[in-house]
């Protein structure tokens, strides 16, 4: 295999292609990257001159387009042209769990993977280097190698090898954890294929941070890197519960265990439960993995993790209902954040869809306010359409969306706090009652309010782990 790439293409814009190739097109200028996808609305936000409309919201992603779009980065859907022109290949399409068919409910959903694979097989010329950048299941490189090879059985100038480098970039820190990574991970059994990544990866990661594998050990290092972070979530969750059955307290407990430097500090918030694209997905995987090789202990030790997380979240719906007398019907409600984390304008598997989910059913009319996801977002999270907020104390199960947190509460019995936002931290407690409609009640699900600040303005307060 040749050594030197001029030409990368990406399929998939999403929320790992965007950022990854801005990042390396900024820190490669000799390379061309071309990122290519099939959704004109997506391509489009890439292309705006506006960089508010950029379809990913990460902070310092504007100044890596404004600096390499149009120079050596390029968004569009001519994968033809571009997979045809390319040394090296990254799939970053999504890979959502299946919902119907085998495997429903845990495996992944390869269509996105087999269909790129075969637009590869069918448009590369010469020697070409595909990368796995989407997290999938154990062996699926398998899958990708047979298909590509049938496609150089009938052309012998088309080459390919098929390397893994998974990504561990977390949302809300992409383009720093990008630029400064733990480690990158490069499974492949082409020392020249590897050779290739790595000599791009150097560019701006120190070498002992770069590491190799075999393609199946790099595939279950993300799987598994992932588990064992949403486990130490779902940990610290249950013990949540335990800390407001007790009289304990979880940011003590969490500061006491976290700093056991076996344990370490990272990942010890307690919240209303893990979101995000990957955690439940590449469990759920790995617990398909599991069953498949007949590992049932195995397999429920790992589904057990995603239990306590759904256990959580409904754990929180359940008990807004129970402080607010057993009926929220008509009664408003203000969820203060909607993404799954801070920093992100991405909502997938947040816990607020299903606490908004069902609080709404409970009759509560609910009231959203987030500082970047988007209200055609909710809506379709919701599959339901919200009505004018001035029409919402008239109503019983609906929902609106507010321009500001201040919007949000007016007129509310109960104010929930989802997403740990920074403007959220110093809200004007002595506003916000004001503004509310007493017994006010005031549900921290992050632990990110001033409590003592807070109930000096008669505010009902629950906060998650927090004991009496
Ligand atoms: C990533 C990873 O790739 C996934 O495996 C991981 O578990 C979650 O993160 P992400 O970038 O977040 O996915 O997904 P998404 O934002 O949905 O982006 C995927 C993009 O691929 C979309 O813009 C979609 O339009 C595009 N796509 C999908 C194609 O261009 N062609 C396809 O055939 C399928
Ligand atoms: C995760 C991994 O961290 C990343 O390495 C991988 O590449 C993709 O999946 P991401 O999903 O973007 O990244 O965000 P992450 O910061 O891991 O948070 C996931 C969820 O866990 C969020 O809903 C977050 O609020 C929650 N969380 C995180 C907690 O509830 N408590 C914590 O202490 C940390």
């Amino acid at each position: 295999m040749k050594l030197e790439v001029k030409n990368i293409c990406c399929i998939g814009a999403g929320y790992v292609g965007g950022p990854t190739m801005a990042v390396i097109a900024d820190k490669c200028p000799e390379i061309n990257v071309n990122v290519v996808d099939k959704n004109e609305k997506r391509l489009k936000g890439w292309n705006s001159l506006d960089l508010s409309l950029l379809p990913v919201y990460e902070h310092g992603l504007d100044k890596l387009i404004l600096r390499c779009r149009g120079r050596n980065l390029h968004f569009s859907n001519d994968l033809e042209k571009h997979i045809s022109e390319a040394d090296m290949i990254f799939i970053s399409v999504n890979t959502p769990t299946k919902s119907k068919g085998i495997g429903a409910g845990q495996a992944s959903d390869l269509k996105w993977i087999d269909a790129s694979a075969r637009e590869i097989a069918k448009y590369a010329r010469g020697e070409t280097i595909v990368i796995e950048k989407s997290t999938l299941p154990v062996r699926t490189a398998q899958t990708i190698k047979e298909i590509l090879d049938s496609s150089s059985l009938l052309n012998q100038n088309k080459k390919f090898t098929v390397l893994s480098n998974p990504e561990f970039l977390s949302e809300g820190s992409a383009i720093n954890d990008l630029e400064n990574p733990d480690r990158v991970l490069i499974g492949g059994d082409d020392e020249d294929s590897i050779n290739a990544l790595t000599k791009i990866y150097l560019k701006w990661v120190n070498p002992e941070k770069i590491l190799t594998t075999n393609l199946w050990s790099s595939e279950l290092s993300k799987l598994s890197a992932n588990a064992f972070l949403a486990q130490r979530i779902s940990s610290i969750n249950s013990i949540s519960a335990i800390c407001e059955a007790t009289g304990a307290d979880i940011k003590d407990v969490s500061k006491a265990i976290g700093t056991d430097s076996r344990i370490g500090e990272d990942f010890l918030n307690a919240g209303p439960g893990f979101g995000g694209s990957c955690f439940k997905k590449d469990i759920l995987n790995l617990v398909y993995i599991a069953n498949h090789y007949g590992l049932k202990e195995v397999a429920s030790y790992w589904q057990k993790v995603v239990d306590i997380n759904n256990w959580q979240t409904k754990r929180v719906s359940s008990l807004i209902v129970e402080k607010l007398f057993g009926t929220i019907s008509s009664k408003k409600i203000a969820i203060l954040g909607y993404a799954f984390k801070a920093n992100t304008n991405d909502s997938r598997e947040s816990a607020a869809i299903s606490v908004s989910k069902e609080l709404l059913n409970e009759g509560g009319n609910i009231c959203i306010y987030d500082p970047k996801v988007s209200i055609s977002q909710i809506k379709s999270d919701l599959v339901e359409d919200p009505i004018h907020l001035s029409n919402l104390e008239k109503s019983e199960g609906g929902w609106a969306s507010a321009p500001t947190a201040i919007e949000a509460i007016k007129g509310s019995d109960a104010v929930v706090i989802l997403t740990e936002w920074e403007e959220f931290r110093s809200l004007n407690w002595s506003k916000v009652a004001s503004l509310m409609r007493p017994p006010s009640w005031i549900f921290d699900t992050r632990s990110i309010i001033d409590l003592e600040d807070a109930k000096k303005y008669g505010l009902n307060i629950w906060s998650i782990g927090l004991g009496n």
